[in-house]
């Protein structure tokens, strides 16, 4: 439609029609003929509310949005298309790795194809919105959302936050996924991991670190972004003008639709912001949130506040006019349905070639931790027992792949069933995933539910020993084990991060054989294997690897794939650490360099204050050397480029992938800089025995930071750079910058 007309119809709008628009309802509002009371009622709005309401969340499937949007255009004044919007957050039906694993493929381009192709089955499937990408920075284990997340690194983080982007959108406006990116912001930074807390910090450090990565995605073209739940300084950001008119829309030109977290706008009063709903619709409304997710309030509360003159109807007309604009620039009104149908879902859904993307993605993910005396990959004429719960799940999607297909999912099992016959392979479960019915109670499961999961203790017991004597029949253990789906993800926050309690019983068990032992890891973060390593001979951190999660791990373990993941979050020693990331200050009493006496250092007197296992960290079956780093010149001018280089060689006898890291350091700034940060990366493929260079150029940009007043600045001076394999290379070179 052109935009006159658009303009027209908005003006031809009734205030309840237009209030309509900016409220978002879930799929139970919709699932019966006539508007469902029950919910309805749950949610405190009227029957009219419900039947202008604009957009609909979480409803996937072409039979059933054509369904919901028939019923919903019938007999309407204006007739306004709903749109859907769904969480397909790493994958639709084909499920990827959980984005800490794509964090650890550092390979946005193929990230980027991920994500076309999620678009493109989630388009078939009647949907235009997706809430994704999560681009939030995680440093804290503790939570459960750093699942959801690429990791630790505001550049690493918005490299992937661009190519997620790019992904969803490339195929607009007729075909892909409009992204809205979340969530905005600062929400990976709440107080003490624990979920929907609190976040407070400098401008500076906010700038600096947390929004670079939202900036990323809104650069990149992201035409929705989603508030967050936490406060920011003392504000809730679905009611803070400063970040989300002032930052989002001002200073970085973003003329989208921004919707609110689901109910958040409501929990305004709950944080103690506003004095009851009509308050916080308008601190909402007037921060510009375009959309309520289901909240009642600006179903309830908007046209009070018109007609009582306590808001400007132009607000509410600007805010419909983004909505209108986005369904619109989609194509909705020419065609409500968008071409989706179940014929496309059949052709597009879940295809071979999709298989295989994710399968290579997931192969990409995961990252072996530790490989002592070269055990992996595996003997195909080992005899191999395959213990633990984990050893034949098809839960291996994570928390957040609400539309996966587990029963699509290839198990460990199915993929080491590839590679070993009847006679090499043993299996046994060994342990239930997680017996802590406490946590089973928390997510609403009652006592004859929790008996479906949670075995009798003569069943444990018995499970216990026939994992024993099906492990002495083997000459390997391979244990997969690792975190419950409901451990991490939303509302996953934990103080305790080890493996579970049943599961570490086992494996001590297990240990007593005195067989090799190869740990396969599943799980949504950075778990504390600090007791657990010791005891095993080689770890396999594979996240939850998606769909073709079974047959990438097989692949790895059996040799045809050498390992190339590589950590985008530090694996923490201890809880205590928390949060723990690379990029920290060498603050003024540095245990790398400072001449205190031991004690009166900036450490801890109990744990160490390196994590297990780094960032940027992980191993391959080659061993690769990294020499004669250079700099093409020592003094660098403003106005120009430096070339830093390096000569990777691979000293084994296959091929190897190297993730080849660049972190710069600025030695003395007016305001303190980490000690290192990564500023560029490139995976390098080398046959047996080649050498490749790689060069970064070093621009300007890149030794920017935020001053004092909160802009960007570059001072003259001394940096280091280092390029190496992981965040811990002690290899630099220094140049001047004049
Ligand atoms: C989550 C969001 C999600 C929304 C809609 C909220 O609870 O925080 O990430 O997009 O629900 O499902």
């Amino acid at each position: 439609m052109e935009e006159s007309k658009l303009r027209e119809l908005l003006n031809s709008l009734s205030i309840e029609e237009k209030i309509g628009q900016l409220i978002q309802l879930s799929g139970e509002f919709f699932s019966a003929k006539d508007i469902s009371v029950g919910p309805q009622k749950k949610l405190g709005i009227t029957k009219d509310a419900v039947e202008l309401c604009g957009s609909v969340l979480n409803v996937v499937g072409a039979k059933e949005t054509h369904r919901i949007q028939d019923a919903y255009l019938k007999g309407k004044k204006h007739p306004i298309p709903l749109i859907f919007m769904s969480d397909i957050v790493y994958g639709f039906r084909t499920i990827y790795p959980i984005p800490l694993g794509l964090g650890a493929t550092w390979n946005p381009d193929l990230i980027q194809k991920a994500y076309r192709n999620t678009a493109e089955e989630a388009y078939a499937s009647g949907n235009q919105v997706t809430f994704a990408p999560m681009v939030d920075l995680a440093r804290d284990a503790r939570w459960g959302r750093s699942l959801e997340s690429t990791g630790e690194d505001p550049y690493l983080n918005s490299r992937f936050a661009a190519s997620m982007v790019k992904g969803l959108q490339e195929d607009l406006p007729k075909y892909g996924l409009v992204s809205c990116v979340k969530h905005f912001a600062a929400y990976g930074a709440v107080e003490s991991g624990r979920e929907y807390n609190a976040t407070d910090m400098s401008e500076n450090r906010l700038r600096q670190y947390y929004l670079p990565s939202y900036k990323a995605a809104v650069d990149a073209g992201a035409k929705m972004v989603m508030s967050s739940f936490n406060t920011l300084n003392g504000v809730p950001v679905t009611g803070n003008k400063w970040l989300l008119k002032d930052i989002l829309r001002k200073e970085w030109n973003f003329d989208g639709v921004i919707i609110s977290d689901y109910a958040a706008i409501a929990e305004l009063v709950a944080h103690g912001f506003a004095k009851d709903n009509q308050e916080a619709s308008k601190l909402a409304l007037e921060a510009t949130v375009d959309i309520d997710m289901k909240s009642p309030c600006y179903a309830n509360e908007l046209k009070p506040l018109v007609t009582e003159g306590k808001l400007d109807e132009s607000k509410i007309d600007n805010a419909v006019w983004r909505v209108l604009k986005l369904k619109n620039d989609l194509g909705l009104f020419e065609d409500p349905y968008r071409g989706s149908s179940e014929e496309l879902e059949k052709k597009l859904i879940m295809t071979p070639e999709k298989r295989e993307l994710a399968k290579k993605v997931s192969t990409e993910a995961m990252v072996l931790l530790k490989n002592e005396n070269n055990m992996l990959p595996l003997d195909k004429n080992k005899k191999v027992a395959l213990i633990g719960p984990y050893e034949n799940e098809h839960e291996l999607l994570g928390l957040w792949a609400v539309h996966g297909d587990r029963k699509a999912t290839v198990t460990i099992e199915d993929g080491f069933k590839k590679y070993l016959n009847s006679d090499n392979l043993f299996t046994s479960k060994g342990t239930d995933i997680l017996r802590n019915k406490s946590i089973f109670r928390s997510m609403g499961l009652n006592s004859e539910q929790i008996d479906h999961v949670v075995s009798s203790k003569e069943i444990e017991e018995k499970n216990n020993e026939d994992a024993i004597e099906t492990a002495r029949k083997a000459d390997i253990i391979v244990f997969a084990a690792g975190e419950h789906t409901i451990e991490s993800g939303e509302a996953g926050s934990r103080g305790n991060l080890t493996l579970p309690d049943n599961q570490l019983e086992l494996l001590d068990k297990l240990s007593k054989l005195n067989k090799p032992i190869i740990l396969i890891c599943i799980s949504g973060r950075p778990l504390i294997l600090t007791d657990v390593e010791p005891k095993v001979s080689a770890i396999i951190e594979a996240w939850f690897p998606g769909t073709e999660g079974g047959n990438a791990l097989a692949d790895i373990i059996f040799g045809k794939s050498n390992p190339s993941g590589r950590l985008s979050m530090s694996f923490p020693y201890a809880v205590g650490q928390l949060p723990i990331y690379y990029s920290q200050f060498s603050t003024g009493r540095s245990v790398k360099t400072s001449t205190h006496s031991s004690r009166f250092m900036s450490k801890y007197i109990d744990i160490p204050n390196d994590p297990l296992y780094s960032f940027g960290y992980g191993l391959s079956y080659s061993k690769v050397k990294y020499s004669n780093l250079r700099l093409s010149s020592k003094e660098l001018e403003m106005t120009d480029n430096l070339i830093a280089s390096i000569d990777v060689t691979n000293m084994s006898d296959r091929n190897t992938t190297e993730v080849v890291q660049m972190y710069i350091q600025d030695k003395f700034a007016s305001v303190v800089q980490p000690v290192k940060s990564l500023k560029g990366f490139e995976r390098v493929t080398l046959n047996p025995n080649e050498t490749k260079t790689v060069n970064f150029e070093i621009n300007k940009k890149m030794l920017s930071f935020y001053g004092l007043d909160n802009k960007l600045t570059v001072e003259p001076g001394e940096f280091n750079i280092f390029i190496g394999p992981n965040s811990d290379v002690e290899d630099f070179a220094t140049f001047n910058l004049k």
